[in-house]
């Protein structure tokens, strides 16, 4: 493989987008590494039913039609949320529409849901089915910008995806689809989880809900009742954010868009520990935002994450940074007399 500093200053005179596309052929023409490396037991978990190797996952939004899993398996993640997809393949909003923060470790995105569809991700994700038996794939499912309808899009979503899922993912809170984030009121997300339970097809797969950081006052309260009264399997807690920090210095810090990276670690990881204190427990929940070393996906494990994802630091760290992550964890895991990650969950 090119040696990432080469790499990375290649990547980083194209367009952001531009980058991830060839990441992608990259990923798909075997470019990565091929076989996954041994995990240290003490990262292994069982959540749903499902047995996780290791709880290091990639966010969703960068395999967004499912085409790299098995690469992304390789690169050492745990498991990979592919999408987010919707019914109908749609376009997304007009480039440029990526932005790398370089001085902040940050990105700014206002892609918009693009994306091939549904049925053509479904085709993908049953035959990666056939030859990856235990790899685990979660899909996170949304609405056509176009649709009057957005349940019944939710709804369809999940009857095409949800045989093919390990859990289902309700995005309610990319801030790049107009009125998206409305469906974070209690009654529209009741309504539209009760709709995607009842169309997820007899796999029956945990149906989780991803929030935006920037909720209004008392609305993570009501999301955890919700959550706690049987609605939901688990939170993903969170989303990029609509706030812009005055301490941004990039260039690109005024760009329409939902922003993630290193300024979204501390904000996303305080509502990580509000949900838990919510929840006592009783859900879990999977801590994204920021993540780009061992020691901030530990605080997101203590802060209450049963499971933690990343994106915006591959950009920056290349794809070295998730075994790094959890060669990182086993040592404080077990600095700290942990026999299990597990154990760890909400010790903070
Ligand atoms: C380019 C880009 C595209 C994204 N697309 C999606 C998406 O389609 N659906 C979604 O739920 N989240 C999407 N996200 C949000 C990430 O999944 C994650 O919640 C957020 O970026 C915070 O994590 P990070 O700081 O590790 O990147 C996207 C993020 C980025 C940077």
């Amino acid at each position: 493989m090119i040696p990432w500093p080469i790499l990375r200053r290649v990547l980083f005179c194209l367009p952001a987008e531009t980058a991830h596309d060839l990441t992608i052929a990259g990923l798909r023409a075997g470019l990565g590494p091929r076989a996954r490396a041994q995990v240290d037991p003490v990262l292994a978990l069982r959540l749903w039913g499902k047995f996780f190797a290791n709880p290091l996952g990639l966010a969703a939004g960068f395999d967004k039609d499912a085409r790299v899993m098995a690469a992304v398996g390789a690169l050492g993640f745990g498991f990979v949320e592919v999408g987010t997809l919707t019914p109908r393949p749609q376009p997304g909003n007009p480039r440029p529409r990526l932005f790398r923060l370089r001085e902040d470790r940050a990105v700014i995105n206002r892609l918009g849901f693009n994306n091939g569809g549904a049925a053509a991700a479904a085709e993908r994700l049953a035959a990666f089915r056939v030859r990856h038996a235990g790899a685990i794939v979660g899909v996170n499912i949304g609405r056509n910008k176009d649709s009057a309808d957005a349940v019944a899009d939710y709804a369809e979503a999940a009857r095409v995806l949800g045989p093919h899922a390990d859990y289902l993912v309700v995005n309610v809170s990319s801030p790049n689809t107009p009125g998206l984030r409305d469906l974070q009121g209690t009654d529209a997300l009741a309504e539209l989880v009760r709709a995607v339970r009842a169309a997820r097809g007899a796999t029956a797969s945990p149906v989780l809900v991803k929030i935006a950081p920037d909720l209004a006052d008392g609305q993570l309260s009501d999301i955890c009742a919700l959550a706690r009264s049987g609605g939901m399997d688990g939170l993903i807690v969170a989303n990029t954010t609509l706030a812009r920090p005055e301490n941004l210095r990039s260039a690109h810090r005024n760009e329409a868009g939902g922003l993630s990276g290193a300024p979204l670690m501390a904000p996303s990881t305080r509502l990580l520990a509000e949900a838990f204190a919510e929840l006592g427990g009783r859900v879990p929940l999977v801590g994204v935002g920021g993540v780009a070393s061992a020691a901030d996906a530990y605080a997101k494990i203590r802060a209450g994450a049963s499971l933690v994802q990343l994106y915006s630091a591959l950009i920056y760290e290349g794809p070295g940074l998730p075994r790094r992550v959890l060669e990182g964890l086993v040592q404080r895991l077990r600095a700290d007399g942990f026999a299990s990650v597990t154990d760890a969950v909400g010790a903070g």
